[in-house]
């Protein structure tokens, strides 16, 4: 498909924050929207367009690699968000093998498909931006947080080394990070109305994007104002 507008990919787009994205984007960009879950992604994909915004849909499973590098390869991707991510949490010697992998598979190695697969591009084109949505768990651990917490100290000191490699090259890599967010990443039924809107960790994004060539923001953090005070 041909576009004039720049493209911007957005993983783990269908529900929560990466949906919040395409939608603050899709005004300006042509959005790229990575997911599994079909229904969400089509009802995502009709709402930009009704708003006069162009979406392509790629069902995809960030964890398989070939699948990754299948949809994108051979793509103009000017805007890579690594978005997609899993959190569960519980005490560590309660945590199952396949659980510790689905967070290392979807929160880490996905960042590994999908920017490898895309990064060529943005360096030959000297221009680009990598974002990772990681979390204020990336700078501080929590009890029951062990394994999400440890994929979000990767991806942080990915994006930092990252992008003391590919500055000089044009190319921006960004990390953001919020604390608490509304969505259903959080599946425990508890009130929820004191944390973030996963529209506020969009605007983040947006601002990110739209610095001034010559200027990187690499790192933000955000966090709800005022959380519940611990008893
Ligand atoms: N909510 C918070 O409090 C919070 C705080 C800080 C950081 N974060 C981070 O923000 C990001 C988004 O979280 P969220 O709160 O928006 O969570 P969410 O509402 O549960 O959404 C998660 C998204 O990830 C996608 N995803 C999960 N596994 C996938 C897979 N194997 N392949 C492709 N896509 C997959 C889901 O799509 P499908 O199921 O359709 O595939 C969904 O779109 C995550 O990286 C999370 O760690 C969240």
């Amino acid at each position: 498909m041909t576009n004039s507008r720049s493209s911007a990919l957005i993983t783990g787009a269908s529900r929560g924050i990466g949906r919040a994205i395409a939608l603050r984007l899709a005004p300006r960009w042509h959005i790229l929207a990575l997911a599994r879950t079909v229904p969400e992604l089509e009802t995502l994909a009709q709402e930009i367009r009704g708003k006069g915004g162009t979406c392509e849909q790629l069902v995809v499973d960030v964890t398989d690699g070939r699948a990754v590098r299948s949809a994108l390869q051979g793509r103009e991707v000017d805007v890579a968000i690594n978005n997609a991510g899993v959190g569960v949490m519980k005490p560590f010697v309660e945590l199952q093998p396949d659980e510790w992998q689905l967070m290392m598979d979807v929160n880490l190695n996905s960042v590994y498909h999908v920017t490898h697969t895309v990064l060529p591009g943005m360096i030959a084109r000297s221009r680009g931006h990598v974002i990772i949505i990681g979390s204020i768990s990336g700078k501080a651990g929590f009890a029951g947080g062990a394994a999400y917490s440890a994929t979000k100290f990767a991806v942080t000191g990915f994006a930092e080394s990252l992008m003391l490699e590919v500055r000089d090259a044009g190319v921006k890599v960004s990390v953001v990070m919020p604390g608490s967010v509304a969505t259903s990443f959080s599946r425990t039924g508890r009130d929820q109305s004191w944390k973030l809107m996963a529209e506020d960790v969009a605007a983040s994004v947006e601002f990110v994007l739209d610095t001034p060539q010559r200027m990187l923001v690499d790192r933000i953090e955000m966090r709800p104002l005022n959380p519940p005070k611990k008893t």
